[in-house]
């Protein structure tokens, strides 16, 4: 039998009454049979120093080991200043380094966020979609996650009640699993000769000019 799919869940804030935390919460019920979501929390992350890198600390080995045993992660994030909070892409940059030991590499993501706002962590999530690039990290497309005014969708005890994100939320996550199946399972159609990698997985000068944008403006 397979062994369960397993979702790493961070959540880029550290404050106790966390509507992102409360998010990350709710999706822990909210995902496929036979998948669950374990979290990992940032706190006690130092800030990170290059100088560090190859003697890092305690918990970030941890971070990276529990990243690496993941069949998939799952970012739920707030917006900083339009971006994503600073606790967030430390722990990325920690878990990305030094050179050739990139703990998210190849790995399936899904990302939402709360805010407070209309439209808040749309911005936070297409620089995290950014970033996901050079991680070689894949972030499902579709639905987005955003949810704003944030308020209105929590109880007094701070959990989730609105359907609607929770639908979304559902049906992200079960995107998310439906990714992370085609990543993994090799094709059987293609005799093995002919394959070719699924996502390119080095950022080779060839890689980064065959886009669109390069192949229109010839
Ligand atoms: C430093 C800082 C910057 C913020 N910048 C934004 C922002 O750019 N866009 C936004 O929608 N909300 C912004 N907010 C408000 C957050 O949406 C709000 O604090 C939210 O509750 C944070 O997520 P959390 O509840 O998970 O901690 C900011 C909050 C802080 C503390």
């Amino acid at each position: 039998m397979n062994r369960e799919t397993r979702i790493l869940g961070i959540s880029g804030s550290l404050r106790q009454q966390s509507y992102n935390t409360a998010v990350l919460r709710a999706a822990v019920d909210l995902v496929p049979e036979g998948v669950t979501i374990e979290t990992f929390e940032l706190d006690g992350i130092p800030p990170f120093n290059q100088d560090e890198e190859r003697n890092p600390p305690a918990r970030v080995l941890e971070l990276k080991r529990r990243v690496r045993e993941a069949d998939a992660i799952l970012f739920v994030t707030p917006e900083y200043n339009y971006s994503v909070p600073g606790v967030l892409k430390n722990a990325i940059d920690w878990g990305s380094r030094p050179y050739g030991d990139n703990a998210w590499d190849g790995k399936p993501a899904a990302i939402m966020g709360a805010s407070i706002g209309t439209i808040g962590t749309a911005r936070a999530q297409y620089h995290l979609r950014q970033i996901c690039v050079f991680l070689n990290v894949f972030p499902v497309n579709q639905p987005e996650v955003i949810i704003g005014n944030a308020a209105q969708r929590f109880d007094a005890e701070g959990d989730l009640t609105d359907e609607t994100t929770k639908n979304y939320m559902r049906q992200l996550l079960e995107n998310l699993v439906e990714l992370m199946r085609r990543i993994q399972q090799p094709s059987t159609s293609v005799p093995i000769s002919d394959r070719r990698p699924l996502f390119a997985t080095s950022t080779t000068s060839e890689t980064t000019h065959t886009g669109i944008g390069y192949q229109n403006g010839k």
